[in-house]
């Protein structure tokens, strides 16, 4: 996912043989153009979701989120039922969230993955069954556990010693049990940008499977002397000793998630064997059977050509062949299985609209010290509304929205309005050359991690989130904010 440096245009960016294609990789059936060329979002025509809602604007069709939900829970079902195994597919609500998402996700059977006090207040505001709900993060408040128990959440993943102690304190407290999986680290390096890779040593998230960490965790000897624990003992060990020794706590099972944007099956291979080996190290070491794995989520999407997405059939049946084999090496029943898929569902169901404003060409040297012109192309958004260009040297695709892009195309830079030089919002594309301010830009793709990662940086109000659906009038789910939303919370001279 990561950019490949270029001083003028990267191999994989090649001139548009056709310039109003959308490609199947990218766009999803939703996204179609019309006889005159215009882009249609499930039917309807980009210009009058701009005259209702304005620009920017995230496009969230309610039918591509729908059938994707729809898929990845066929996909792993039915890959895990023929190997005689149980599936719950959670949606990764930090990927994109509205009640009317969380109600989507429900109605299509799936559960909610929430990770903070607030996904999870916008869950209950939705409505969604508690059972069907699970609360991660890697540093839960007691009001967040509190307010997780007492709503009856299905599962909290626990993510260290300490958020195991203090969620059977809670739950003690409370008089309630608490559903708890242990996240663990089982050491793969994803190959994907390091800020979301997530299952190597040395990052916050999860714990130790390596032996002799238990130690870390810096209980005394006689607390590990109690649990039955040694200083040989892996981290995660000592989290299950402590979790089985609390009247408070259900514990369910294991959980991990390797990272996120990853194409290649490997290393979600490489992770179920290990914790599925581990697992049943665990349940002989405690005399239990545990009986739930978590494998999360991460399936990588079309950003742009040079992607290689897989279909949710073809994961879930790698993942589902992988899974039986280990379990059938360990000599294990498979356990109830669930995945955690964020991006690969509301990922390509959104896209960002744009008006173009200022047009400039700069003078820059290619590799060869050639004298090159680029084209800047200034647009009403930016860095506030996709922070991944610059958190992630994230690549994005466009295509001019409002007419048919035809002609000669010219290689282009789309950039916002923020003032940073590194607000780019598409940095290498090509575009028509007779682009002018007032056309609409549509970027793809900007369904997970855009919205939900919006700030007011420059003081920019946040853009809404209008739904489309077949055969239904578009609406927003989520209203533009307004100046005065952004000054309400400035208190002034106090
Ligand atoms: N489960 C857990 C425990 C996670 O931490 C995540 C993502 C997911 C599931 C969903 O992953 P997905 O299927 O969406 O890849 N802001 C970054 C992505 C951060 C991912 C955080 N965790 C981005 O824009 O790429």
């Amino acid at each position: 996912m990561a950019h490949q440096v270029a001083l003028y245009k990267p191999e994989w960016l090649t001139y548009p043989q056709n310039p109003a294609e959308l490609s199947p990789v990218i766009w999803m059936p939703s996204f179609a153009r019309d006889a005159q060329g215009e882009l249609t979002v499930d039917g309807t025509a980009v210009s009058s979701l701009v005259e209702e809602f304005g620009t920017p604007q995230y496009v969230f069709s309610e039918s591509t989120f729908r059938a994707r939900a729809a898929e990845f829970r066929a996909a792993f079902e039915q890959a895990f039922e023929a190997h005689g195994a149980e599936v719950s597919v959670y949606y990764a609500g930090k990927s994109f969230l509205t009640t009317a998402v969380a109600k989507w996700a429900e109605e299509e059977g799936l559960c909610l993955d929430t990770a903070s006090g607030g996904e999870l207040a916008l869950a209950m505001r939705a409505g969604v069954a508690g059972g069907k709900i699970a609360l991660h993060g890697n540093n839960k408040s007691e009001a967040e556990i509190a307010r997780a128990l007492t709503y009856g959440v299905g599962r909290l993943v626990a993510d260290s010693v300490p958020e195991v102690q203090l969620i059977a304190r809670v739950a003690t407290e409370l008089g309630v049990t608490a559903p708890v999986m242990l996240r663990v680290t089982p050491g793969v390096h994803a190959s994907t940008h390091d800020f979301i890779a997530t299952a190597h040593e040395d990052q916050k998230f999860g714990q130790s499977l390596v032996p002799g960490t238990a130690a870390l965790a810096g209980l005394s000897q006689a607390e590990l002397d109690q649990l039955g624990v040694t200083a040989d003992d892996a981290y995660a060990t000592l989290a299950a000793a402590l979790a089985l020794a609390s009247e408070s706590i259900d514990l369910r099972g294991l959980h991990c998630h390797i990272g996120s944007q990853i194409f290649e099956a490997e290393g979600f291979g490489k992770a179920a064997e290990k914790v599925l080996t581990y697992m049943h190290q665990l349940n002989e070491r405690f005399d239990v059977v545990l009986p739930e794995i978590d494998l999360g989520g991460g399936y990588g999407i079309g950003y742009t050509e040079q992607d290689t997405p897989r279909g949710s059939a073809e994961i879930a049946r790698e993942l589902a062949a992988m899974v039986a084999s280990t379990c059938r090496a360990v000599g294990m029943a498979i356990p109830h299985l669930s995945f955690e898929p964020g991006r690969s569902i509301s990922g390509p169901s959104g896209i960002t609209l744009y008006t173009v404003g200022t047009i400039k060409n700069v003078s820059i040297e290619d590799e060869n010290g050639d004298t090159r012109v680029r084209r800047y192309v200034s647009v009403d958004g930016g860095m506030s509304d996709n922070p991944r260009p610059v958190l992630y040297e994230s690549d994005y695709a466009v295509t001019l929205a409002n007419r048919a892009p035809a002609g000669e195309q010219l290689l282009s830079r789309v950039v916002g309005k923020h003032c940073e030089s590194g607000d780019i919002v598409i940095r290498y594309c090509y575009l028509p050359a007779d682009l002018t301010a007032g056309d609409v830009l549509a970027v793809p793709a900007t369904g997970a991690y855009n919205h939900v990662m919006s700030s007011n940086y420059n003081y920019l109000t946040r853009p809404p989130v209008v739904a489309t659906s077949q055969g239904k009038p578009a609406r927003a789910i989520v209203r533009r904010e307004t100046e005065e939303d952004m000054l309400a919370r400035d208190l002034g001279l106090v």
